[in-house]
């Protein structure tokens, strides 16, 4: 087990720094790099499928599923389609309105989640077509899904999951990008723009795990607390909810994430003298709104950390803690921002003792409901 875990002191860790790799796997050939264009032959055989749906569904579980809120509104976005998400134990029993015509999209690494498994079929029993994102090659899901579009991260061991998430966020790009340009509802400038990003996206990624010491630092300053608080707004609260869940599972710290404009309907009142919060700011768009949330929380002595892109000096102002992203397209922020949090819940559970690749109560596959 040490050979495999390559001089890395546990999985998560090694898995975390397998990133940049894992991105540039999932990148290889879906990235015309000459002329700029994503391929994804995967789809392309049932293209008019694609360039005709009503809606797009997305169901998953866990991480996963915090990958399809990125996908949602990347969507949404880019691609014009009402899209709807739901946990796959909540989609199964709800009696869905999916039919013909629409599209579900699975996203597990595994790909033999039970929940996810049964929202599979339940789309293909009403008639709608199903697309999985999985990283695993013949997993279950993917052999009953009508199209798979596999991440190629690897065998991922830890019970955390890290790099299939940022692998399943890259192909949320990729899909939006590609139905984006298929329907003509995205902006050329957008379009070659976003592609250039991702094309960089793995040498940034590196850039943020070399900044790793920062996270250790504010790990070792918040080691005794028992309560987090990760604020966000848009994409920044998706992967908000990701950082939470990632230090509860490792480090069992109770830890929430929170709409940043949600903070004064309730969790306001949580937030009192040395509680960490970790604010999210990488929108331009919410920037201004972000920096005001982050003075609330400010004014009640919350310790914080802030992330958003270089340049924002402002933070500094506001924040006890600073992590600074290199300069992407701001769509992209996700697939950078994640990374710290995935650190901080790391180093938090080693720092605290605890089992880091395999936390209590948890498996790494739900095959059972
Ligand atoms: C378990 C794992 C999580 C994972 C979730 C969904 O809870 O511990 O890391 O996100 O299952 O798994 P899947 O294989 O479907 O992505």
């Amino acid at each position: 087990e040490e050979a495999e875990k390559g001089g890395y002191a546990h999985f998560m860790q090694k898995e975390i720094f397998e990133q940049p790799k894992a991105l540039r796997d999932t990148l290889a050939g879906r990235l015309d790099l000459e002329s700029l264009e994503v391929k994804l032959p995967e789809i392309e055989a049932n293209l008019s499928y694609y360039q005709n749906l009503n809606r797009i569904f997305i169901s998953a579980c866990g991480t996963a599923y915090h990958a399809g809120l990125v996908g949602k509104y990347l969507l949404e976005k880019l691609v014009r389609i009402p899209v709807e998400i739901d946990v796959a134990s909540e989609f199964r029993y709800r009696d869905p309105l999916i039919k013909e015509g629409d599209l579900l999209i699975v996203i597990s690494q595994s790909g033999e989640t039970a929940d996810t498994l049964a929202a599979l079929r339940e789309a293909k029993k009403r008639g709608a077509r199903v697309l999985a994102v999985t990283n695993v090659v013949g997993s279950s899901v993917s052999r009953e899904a009508d199209d798979v579009i596999y991440t190629w991260a690897g065998p991922e061991i830890a019970v955390a999951s890290t790099k299939a998430y940022t692998t399943q966020l890259l192909v949320m790009y990729l899909l939006a990008l590609y139905l984006g340009r298929a329907k003509g509802s995205i902006e050329e400038k957008l379009y070659k723009e976003m592609v250039q990003g991702l094309k960089e996206i793995p040498q940034k990624v590196q850039e943020v795990l070399d900044a790793e010491a920062k996270v250790i630092e504010f790990a070792k300053k918040h080691l005794t607390k028992e309560d987090a608080f990760f604020i966000g707004r848009g994409l920044d609260f998706a992967v908000s909810l990701e950082g939470q869940l990632k230090l509860k599972e490792i480090s069992y710290i109770h830890a929430e994430a929170y709409a940043a404009g949600e903070l004064k309907h309730g969790t306001l009142a949580l937030i009192v003298k040395d509680v960490p919060v970790i604010a999210l700011a990488t929108q331009e768009a919410l920037f201004e709104k972000m920096l005001s949330n982050i003075k609330e929380v400010n004014a009640r002595e919350a310790t914080i950390l802030g992330i958003a892109f270089e340049g924002k000096k402002e933070l500094a102002k506001v924040t006890d803690d600073q992590i600074y992203l290199p300069r992407v397209p701001e769509l992209l922020a996700p697939i950078l921002a994640v990374v710290p949090l995935q650190l901080l819940a790391y180093h938090m559970s080693v720092l605290r003792g605890n089992d880091v690749d395999k936390p209590r109560n948890l498996a790494k596959s739900v095959t059972v409901e």
